[in-house]
């Protein structure tokens, strides 16, 4: 119940247009999103890598209304590629098709991906694509497909596992050699389309988990859920599967302690790092995950103003 109703405050604007300068949603939002610069971002993925921790660099922003947004949104990826690839940063990128304008036709989205493709590949870095909501599932894939033959190496997309149709797409992804980054879903979806049950989507997170480990191309295991990480040593352990083969994924600010103890065993892992202003979205998504995180976060925010 809270769950939906968090989620269905993430698609107000007119809320984010009432919370964008709160100082107590700021610092809220602080925990989950490494500011709203390219610079602050840079800081949190130069501490990451300090801590032997892989990132990939997300600037926050949904869908845009015009071309121009859009070929600004693919201007603003770039850069942030140039400056990974100056820096010597240890990252990628992810972005979100909406951003780069699959809402205002596909030419353009499919141009501005293009372009950002090239200098990925001249640069020799990656770019995932992140996945929303099931609306845009099969434009998303169609596009990667399409793409995919052309960028092999530099492109990857992200499958859901509350999503029905997902069995078949991890298939699909598998036969294309398409890089995977398998999580569980972040959307409020009808029961039509996704796994109402958390233990259906856990069970479902844990087939194509086995199945992207056995025969996919270096997957991203996605999640911060203990038993599916326990799950995911124990598969690749007894298959032999060797540790540069995959890597864990997680987000930044959650999970720190796990994201730590990972590193000291030896897995590979990377941190997805977002930031920007349009940060509202993403924390409601996160707070809609654990609403335990909103009472932990004000806790700390109370503490520390009552230290100041
Ligand atoms: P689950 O929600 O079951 O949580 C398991 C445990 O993890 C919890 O008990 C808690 O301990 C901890 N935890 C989880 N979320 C937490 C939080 N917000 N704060 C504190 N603790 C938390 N989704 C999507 O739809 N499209 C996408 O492209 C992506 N991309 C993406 C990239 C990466 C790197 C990650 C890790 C996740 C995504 N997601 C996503 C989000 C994903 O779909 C999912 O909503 C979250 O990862 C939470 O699910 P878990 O698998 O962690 O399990």
């Amino acid at each position: 119940m809270l769950r939906a109703g968090l989620l269905y405050l993430s698609e107000q604007p007119a809320v984010f247009k009432f919370v964008r300068g709160n100082p107590i949603a700021k610092r809220l939002a602080s925990r989950f999103v490494a500011g709203e610069t390219l610079d602050s971002a840079v800081a949190a993925v130069r501490e990451l890598n300090a801590r032997g921790i892989t990132t990939s660099l997300d600037l926050l922003g949904e869908s845009v209304h015009t071309e121009a947004e859009a070929g600004q949104a693919a201007d603003v990826a770039i850069q942030m590629l140039e400056r990974i690839a100056r820096e010597k940063l240890d990252s990628n990128i992810s972005v979100k098709l909406t951003q780069l304008g699959l809402d205002i036709g596909r030419p353009v989205c499919v141009a501005n991906t293009r372009r950002l493709l090239e200098r990925a590949a001249a640069l020799g870095t990656f770019v995932r694509i992140d996945m929303e909501s099931s609306e845009y599932t099969e434009r998303t894939l169609a596009l990667v497909e399409e793409l995919h033959a052309a960028f092999p190496p530099h492109l990857g997309v992200v499958i859901q596992s509350y999503l029905y149709r997902s069995d078949a797409d991890v298939e699909r992804l598998i036969g294309l050699g398409t890089r995977v980054r398998l999580c569980k879903g972040a959307y409020k979806e009808p029961a039509s389309v996704a796994h109402p049950d958390k233990a259906d989507v856990d069970a479902s997170f844990a087939r194509l988990m086995e199945r992207l480990l056995e025969r996919g191309n270096y997957p991203g295991i996605a999640t911060h859920d203990e038993k599916l990480i326990t799950r995911a040593r124990r598969f690749v352990g007894q298959r032999g599967i060797a540790r540069d083969r995959f890597e864990f994924q997680m987000l930044y600010g959650v999970r720190r302690d796990l994201q730590d103890a990972l590193v000291r065993e030896g897995y590979r892992l990377r941190v997805y790092v977002p930031f920007g202003t349009q940060w509202y979205p993403y924390l409601m998504r996160r707070l809609a995950e654990r609403p335990a995180n909103i009472a932990f976060i004000l806790g700390n925010v109370v503490r520390e103003g009552v230290r100041r």
